[in-house]
């Protein structure tokens, strides 16, 4: 079986077996450009970004989507989310460059971050961004000066950390008390920071944020967070707080296995839609700006990674290792977080049980045992040649991406209609020593 639930749409299988995606043969694919290499599917792409801003602002008009760009950005795909009218989560200096070099519209940039640097701000701010996500009192008071400085005034939202858990992996929870994110609730952080924030003479506090973690299979956790947001929130009224804009962020799931059934990107919109409605109303407040914050979900079912295998050890009784020229390197999340991948031979794709098929252990090519991107997967007969497709890797598996061993990092191409295009070269040996003094 193909577990087509976790390709990209336009994936297909043709009469021979080939793995075919936006219209391009992906043997064909890692001929032309080497391995490994990411393939991202424009169609799948856009369609994600369709139907996030379709299904959320049909429910709650005005609202905002922001792509939370640490799930990847580089300039070909900023231009593709700006193409789609989406705004942008940025997380550091350097992915508020790459917005600022394709003249991203940076009033719908969100700074976020838990420890923004004095000269990351300046930039911010001097560059006129949207908002200023606040995390830290310790922030905020720089923020200040650095907008009085510049004779602005900077809007932010304040990050409020709920209290609740999402149900995910420990180092990807965010909106738990114990967690370096956000200002507390529970120990009266959160209400200390509003006070702060209405009380600077540069900064306009616009809102709420708060993050729950990622990504989340889960719908309740939305609704909890949101309208315990909403409560705390609405206690500050008198103060002043006019609660204009509301962003439960993102850590909308995906499907990375053929068992997994992540809920439709309409249940996420209708739990936190429905919950932000009736809340608003029982308090008496008014429907604020909703903003959603997916990164994750948009980009990540759109990549496939390719690799070609090399060597294979049968160790018997034990296991068989199929080596690949990639790994750690470009895909840290199975070391990381005990991620699991299904795997499928991009020219062998056994749709009809034609090919005989056996257990294999997909290792990487790093100097550490635990350089495994996928254990005890079938497939057809393994042959050093062969392609295999990992895929759901458009997201956190290029942005991770290191050089460790001084491996360069892949190349990524863009396919779609049956033509593919670079979108960012694979490194070079002379690239890893750029910096090198
Ligand atoms: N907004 C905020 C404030 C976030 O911290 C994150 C993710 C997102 C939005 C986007 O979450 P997404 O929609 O992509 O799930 N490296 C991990 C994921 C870390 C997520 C960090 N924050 C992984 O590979 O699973």
């Amino acid at each position: 079986m193909f577990p087509e639930n976790v390709f990209p749409d336009t994936a297909e299988i043709d009469g021979e077996g080939r793995l075919v995606i936006g219209g391009c043969g992906a043997v064909d694919l890692a001929e032309e450009y080497g391995t490994p290499v990411y393939v991202l599917d424009e169609a799948t792409l856009r369609n994600r970004c369709r139907s996030y801003r379709r299904e959320f602002e049909s429910r709650c008009p005005g609202a905002q989507v922001l792509y939370a760009s640490k799930a990847y950005i580089n300039p070909a795909l900023a231009r593709i989310i700006n193409e789609e009218g989406l705004g942008l989560d940025v997380v550091s200096g350097g992915e508020l460059a790459v917005a600022d070099a394709v003249e991203f519209p940076l009033e719908k940039v969100y700074f976020h971050g838990n420890n923004k640097s004095r000269e990351e701000l300046a930039y911010a701010v001097e560059r006129g961004i949207g908002r200023v996500v606040v995390d830290s009192f310790h922030e905020m008071a720089m923020l200040e000066e650095i907008a009085g400085e510049a004779g602005r005034e900077q809007e932010i939202l304040i990050r409020v950390s709920p209290g609740i858990d999402p149900h995910t992996h420990a180092y990807t929870t965010t909106g738990i008390i114990d967690s370096k994110f956000g200002f507390s609730i529970q120990t009266g952080d959160a209400g200390r920071a509003i006070r702060q924030g209405l009380g600077a003479s540069h900064l306009k506090v616009k809102g709420l944020h708060f993050h729950l973690g990622s990504p989340i299979f889960e719908l309740e956790p939305y609704a909890a967070a949101t309208d315990l947001v909403l409560r705390f929130a609405a206690g500050f009224r008198e103060e002043g707080l006019a609660l204009e804009e509301f962003s439960p962020g993102g850590g909308f799931a995906i499907a990375y296995t053929r068992e997994q059934e992540p809920p439709g990107i309409w249940e996420y919109a209708e739990t936190i839609v429905g919950t932000l409605r009736a809340t608003c109303e029982e308090l008496g407040l008014a429907i604020p700006t909703l903003l959603i914050e997916p990164g994750r979900s948009i980009v990540g079912p759109a990549g496939v990674a390719l690799y070609r295998i090399g060597a294979i050890k049968d160790i018997p009784g034990v296991r068989k290792y199929v080596s690949v020229d990639g790994g750690m390197g470009d895909n840290i999340r199975p070391a990381l977080y005990q991620a699991e991948y299904e795997v499928v031979s991009a020219g062998k794709v056994n749709v009809d049980g034609r090919w005989d098929e056996e257990k294999v252990t997909i290792a990487g090519k790093y100097c550490e045992s635990g350089d495994v991107l996928a254990s005890d997967v079938m497939l057809p007969i393994v042959e050093a040649g062969d392609i295999i497709a990992i895929p759901a890797a458009g997201a956190y598996c290029p942005s991770m991406a290191s050089n460790y061993n001084l491996n360069p990092r892949p190349a990524m191409a863009l396919v779609g209609d049956g033509e593919s295009r670079l979108i960012r070269r694979r490194e070079s040996y002379g690239d890893m020593m750029i910096c090198d003094l």
